[in-house]
């Protein structure tokens, strides 16, 4: 596995300016979080680095990069593209970078979740949402509310996902609903 000073650099030469920035902020919250909550920190600094290196691959490109790298997708990520960078980002570390499948998996799922998930995908989810380069009305809350409940916090971020995507009549993946089930069915 590549150190992370290394990621950091590829990343660097592979993202814009501005979604290279976004990494690093999402780092800098996995790093907290990880320290928080006892994850292990390196862990989550390359999850975090890592997390949208394939972002910028184009929209209407990546179903076949997915075909070209082996990576299955399903009815849904074939219809809502915006979802396949996940997969893929995860495919590359995994190939390119020799992460394990801890990293991996907190990085193919850090935009639906998915249900039962790990401490390090619920840090990785968390800190998306959360680095300092957003500047959503709730930004601050669900920052202050991650260090505090981790689940809670990923329930908030799964709660608004949902409605959003329903407000927008887009495509919801199955993995966010069977994250939410799975928290909520614990409480019960
Ligand atoms: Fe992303
Ligand atoms: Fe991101």
């Amino acid at each position: 596995m590549k150190k992370f000073e290394e990621l950091f650099e590829i990343v660097e030469k592979t993202l814009s300016e501005k979604r290279f920035y976004h990494s690093r902020c999402v780092t800098q919250r996995a790093i907290e979080y990880a320290k928080i909550y006892g994850a292990n920190v390196e862990k989550a600094k390359i999850a975090g680095i890592l997390h949208d290196i394939a972002k910028e691959i184009p929209k209407e490109e990546r179903v076949k990069t997915a075909e070209k790298y082996g990576v299955i997708l399903d009815e849904i990520e074939k219809k809502s593209t915006g979802l396949i960078h996940s997969k893929l980002a995860s495919k590359l570390a995994e190939m390119k970078f020799g992460c394990d499948k801890e990293i991996c998996d907190a990085i193919a799922y850090h935009t639906t979740g998915r249900e039962n998930m790990t401490l390090l995908d619920k840090i990785i989810y968390l800190a998306d949402f959360t680095g300092q380069d957003r500047n959503y009305e709730d930004t601050n809350y669900m920052y202050d509310l991650s260090k505090k409940d981790l689940d809670k916090a990923v329930l908030y971020g799964l709660e608004k996902t949902i409605k959003m995507r329903i407000e927008e009549e887009k495509l919801l993946h199955p993995d966010t609903l069977k994250a939410y089930n799975f928290i909520i069915s614990k409480s019960l």
